[in-house]
């Protein structure tokens, strides 16, 4: 399903924020005010550009309101987001089971599928995505935002640069032997840093591989994702199934998509 909500009135003036950026920042403080109850206590916080203003509604709710609250980051951008908002930091270790998530996405499908790793924390986020989600059925809080741009039908429409799949170095070699040569995506490769100075390096010293998918295929990603996740040496796929419970998209015009 899916709904469109009446403008929010921004806090930052018409002009200082780019169309995308305002977007971002419109979905971000709508999922917040729906999803981040008074009570709740333990907050995971995702990786991305849109998820700063998330952390932006939740600090403007005061400091009353966070005072007995604990934020649980997805890598190393997002604890130091936490510690630099004043607000407290936890480790998942500590709370295998969260309230709710906040996270961005690379792309959404109408299913709520999404592909998550543009910042190759897809690892630490399915694991935190999880942990809002152990209550299914009852309490599954995993919750997207993002702008206009990620609101697709099928996956791979817009973000063409693929599938993120974390591997361990050892294997990165096998892997994308195997991507291009039995899971047919030829155009698989290492994932490298600016100017090409090495490998992308992940939080956890893995290496990323980005693996294009005929669309067609994309409109069944939990199969995708199955067959990556065989592969030996892969640590975690970038394809996330069947666990947001809602996705929020700002719009160009001001409004709000909600899809859940
Ligand atoms: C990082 C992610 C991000 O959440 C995703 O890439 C979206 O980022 P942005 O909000 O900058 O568009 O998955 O691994």
């Amino acid at each position: 399903s899916s709904t469109k909500l009446k403008p929010l009135k921004s806090p930052i003036s018409p002009g200082e924020l780019s169309v995308i950026e305002k977007s971002k920042q419109l979905a971000a403080w709508t999922a917040v005010d729906e999803h981040v109850l008074p009570d709740y206590r333990v907050i995971g916080i995702g990786s991305g550009s849109t998820v700063p203003y998330v952390v932006e509604r939740i600090v403007s709710q005061g400091a009353e309101a966070n005072k007995d609250r604990v934020f649980i980051p997805t890598g190393f951008q997002s604890k130091e987001l936490i510690v630099s908002s004043g607000l407290s930091l936890g480790d998942v270790d500590q709370y295998p089971t969260i309230d709710v998530t906040l996270d961005g996405a690379d792309e959404v499908d109408t299913q709520l599928n999404c592909i998550k790793g543009g910042g190759a924390c897809h690892l630490r986020e399915k694991v935190l995505a999880e942990a809002a989600t152990t209550r299914v059925y009852i309490c599954n809080q995993f919750i997207l935002v993002a702008d206009y741009r990620k609101n697709v039908e099928y996956l791979g429409t817009n973000f063409k640069a693929g599938v993120p799949i974390e591997v361990v170095p050892f294997a990165y070699a096998k892997v994308l032997q195997n991507l291009h040569q039995v899971l047919d995506s030829p155009k698989a490769t290492l994932r490298m840093a600016v100017a090409k100075a090495g490998p992308v390096v992940t939080d956890n010293g893995n290496f990323v591989i980005d693996a294009p998918f005929d669309i067609n295929k994309m409109k069944e990603p939990y199969t995708i994702m199955a067959q990556i996740k065989m592969l030996t040496g892969v640590v975690e796929v970038g394809l996330f199934c069947h666990m947001a419970r809602a996705a929020y998209f700002g719009n160009q015009d001001g409004s709000v998509t909600v899809k859940w």
